[in-house]
């Protein structure tokens, strides 16, 4: 189930968030499929990785936690911010139980947001299904086995920063847990 919610920060934290992600972070470039490839095809964008600053992935996920009413357990490390221009359409699924998305900082668009598929029973081939329009301070949780991708825009150099928390184990308000098996790369919920 995907869940959004329009305030995540307030305004003062948002504004700080905003100007700390913007303010030459050491963004590295990402690629796709296990990093085996690397050109422009599999490029994802510049990532930077939460696990070099865990005062900030502290901030994101206190603030994860009480507008989700979720428990975070254990996070992909590697969950961090994004700062990529938005021109391939890649749908994929991540190695998590739940991504948390959220929108700092970008031109407002429905162009610049993320879009979610469906899956067709009979096939493989997936249908679009959802779009969220970008808006800062927008979050999105959702099970990262639902197919999405950032959305392509017409307009040239659009850039926007997201980060993504990538969450491996959390518990959600009835107690029950969600644990992503990195092994058997499944779902498990206790
Ligand atoms: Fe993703």
């Amino acid at each position: 189930m995907i869940q959004i919610v329009d305030d995540f920060f307030e305004k003062e934290e948002l504004k700080k968030i905003q100007g700390y992600v913007k303010k030459g972070l050491p963004y590295i470039p990402r690629y796709f499929g296990k990093e085996l490839v690397r050109n422009k095809e599999t490029y994802y964008g510049m990532r930077f990785s939460l696990k070099h600053d865990k005062d900030l992935a502290d901030i994101l996920c206190r603030q994860a936690e009480k507008k989700f009413n979720i428990k975070i357990d254990v996070i992909d490390p590697d969950s961090g911010i994004d700062m990529r221009n938005l021109d391939t359409l890649k749908p994929h699924t991540d190695p998590a139980a739940a991504n948390v998305l959220l929108m700092i900082d970008g031109p407002v668009a429905v162009t610049n947001g993320t879009v979610f598929y469906t899956k067709r029973k009979d096939e493989d081939m997936k249908d679009l299904d959802i779009h969220i329009g970008f808006q800062p301070n927008r979050a999105v949780f959702f099970p990262s086995n639902m197919t999405h991708a950032a959305n392509v825009s017409p307009v040239k150099d659009m850039r926007r920063y997201t980060c993504t928390l990538f969450l491996w184990q959390y518990t959600d308000q009835w107690g029950k847990k969600y644990y992503y098996d990195r092994d058997k790369e499944c779902l498990t919920i206790k």
